[in-house]
């Protein structure tokens, strides 16, 4: 299958951007103990890039959900498909995810998450398509602000291809 496709951010906007997230995230938590938590699969490119601009020791771990399929259900039916090893109550969790569309999959993750009691829970995302929001989520952390249009590279995938991309791009309508 052949796509055509528009860079949007660089990879060398998207370093700067993280650098700029890692100083905050930094500053935020102090010495706080932090368990980061890396939604896959969209997110682990910028999760990798992520930890070593927080710089210093966090708890990784990862989770998985069905997106898109579950996600588009006005009944917002996500399936969890991994859970996270640790546990964090009484800790603070920062979740890490690539994009933020309608928000139906992080609200159910923050509402799972929420159960188990941690010290507080937060979302950094690299990218938040803000406009096409269904359900309020907070997102504390955005890295860029998108419009409409489909979004790959990065870790962000078209039917699982080209997440290796180093740019951010988005995919020509009808292409
Ligand atoms: P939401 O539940 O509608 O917020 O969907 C979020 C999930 O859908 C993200 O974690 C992505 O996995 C996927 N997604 C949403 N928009 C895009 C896009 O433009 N490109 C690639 N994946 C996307
Ligand atoms: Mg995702």
């Amino acid at each position: 299958m052949m796509h055509t496709m528009t860079e949007l951010i660089s990879k060398e906007q998207i370093a700067a951007r993280i650098r700029e997230l890692g100083e905050a995230i930094r500053q935020d938590y102090k010495d706080e103990p932090l368990v980061t938590v890396c939604v896959l699969k969209g997110a682990v490119i910028f999760f990798a890039d992520l930890l070593r601009a927080i710089g210093r020791d966090t708890t990784i771990d990862f989770m998985r959900i069905a997106s898109y399929g579950c996600s588009v259900s006005r009944e917002m039916n996500v399936r969890l498909l991994l859970d996270l090893e640790t546990d964090i109550a009484g800790k603070h969790v920062l979740i890490v995810e690539d994009i933020i569309d309608t928000g139906h999959s992080m609200r159910c993750v923050l509402d799972l998450l929420a159960t188990r009691n941690p010290a507080s829970l937060k979302i950094c995302s690299l990218l938040d398509k803000r406009e096409r929001r269904e359900v309020p989520v907070d997102v504390a952390y955005a890295g860029f602000v998108v419009e409409q249009g489909f979004i790959v590279g990065y870790g962000l995938d078209f039917a699982e291809g080209l997440r290796h991309l180093e740019a951010i791009h988005i995919l020509d309508p009808q292409a």
